[in-house]
């Protein structure tokens, strides 16, 4: 299984700390916020990881992270032109960078504090289908997420994009693992209202042919949404570390 990092996008909602540099290189806590999906992606035994990013931030990140010998892994960079392609679009490119393999993908800005490894491990000797991360939030929060709806078996019955009205309280976290017929299923995307390949239209591909999983989480961060959760991923991921738990 090959990875792949997104770290593109134009980070409009972090502006002015997003003027002169990427998102994920911002601070959280005592690390540049890319390390920790790229950790996550090192935790679950991953050694080839591309780091998808915009023209103008890609040497940064080179400068940043090299080659990869510090975490033990070999890295690759390439650069997502339409900063608003969206992340299906952005996945899309990294086919040739797959070769046939089965894909995980991380987005930038999440931070996972819990070891995937094991769900990985079994993902990996399944044949076919995707797998994607949940996580149970209060109140009606998920409405600003994914939003994925499953039975009392644990079974996807839908999942939908940030939902007015969420039909449950579980949000979809950006870390997804597919087989490399993902690259297939992106060709038949249509682009959303907000003109992007949605994540979420990907995975409902999966969903309809049945062969789409769902495993829950329980402790996530999404970064990069505003200036208070950027401030609220510093705090939680100080004490983290502070306790040895990260
Ligand atoms: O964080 C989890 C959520 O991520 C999911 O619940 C949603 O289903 C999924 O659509 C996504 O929603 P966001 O609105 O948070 O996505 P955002 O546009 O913020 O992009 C997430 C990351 O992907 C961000 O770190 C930048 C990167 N990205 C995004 C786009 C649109 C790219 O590299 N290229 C892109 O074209």
């Amino acid at each position: 299984m090959k990875g792949l990092i997104l770290a593109g996008g134009l980070a409009t909602r972090l502006r002015p700390l997003t003027w002169v540099t990427n998102k994920h290189l911002l601070p959280i806590y005592n690390k540049p916020m890319i390390y920790y999906p790229l950790q996550s992606l090192v935790n679950v035994g991953i050694k080839e990881i591309l780091i998808s990013t915009s023209p103008d931030h890609a040497g940064q990140f080179a400068n940043l992270l090299k080659g990869g010998n510090q975490f033990g892994v070999k890295l690759y960079y390439s650069v997502q032109e339409n900063p608003k392609g969206g992340i299906a679009h952005a996945i899309s490119l990294s086919e040739q960078f797959a070769k046939g393999d089965k894909l995980a993908v991380v987005l930038g800005d999440n931070i996972f504090g819990y070891n995937l490894k094991t769900t990985v491990e079994k993902f990996n000797k399944k044949e076919k289908g995707a797998m994607i991360f949940g996580i149970k939030m209060p109140g009606m929060e998920s409405k600003h997420y994914g939003v994925i709806e499953i039975d009392s078996v644990g079974k996807v019955i839908s999942i939908v994009e940030k939902p007015e009205k969420p039909k449950s309280n579980i949000a979809q976290t950006g870390i997804y693992l597919y087989d490399n017929r993902v690259f297939d299923f992106i060709r038949k995307q249509k682009p959303s209202a907000r003109g992007e390949l949605e994540v979420t239209d990907l995975n409902n591909f999966y969903l309809k042919e049945g062969n789409l999983e769902c495993s829950l989480i329980d402790w996530w961060i999404d970064a990069g949404t505003s200036h208070d959760e950027l401030l609220h991923a510093n705090n939680l991921v100080a004490e983290k570390v502070r306790l040895g738990l990260l």
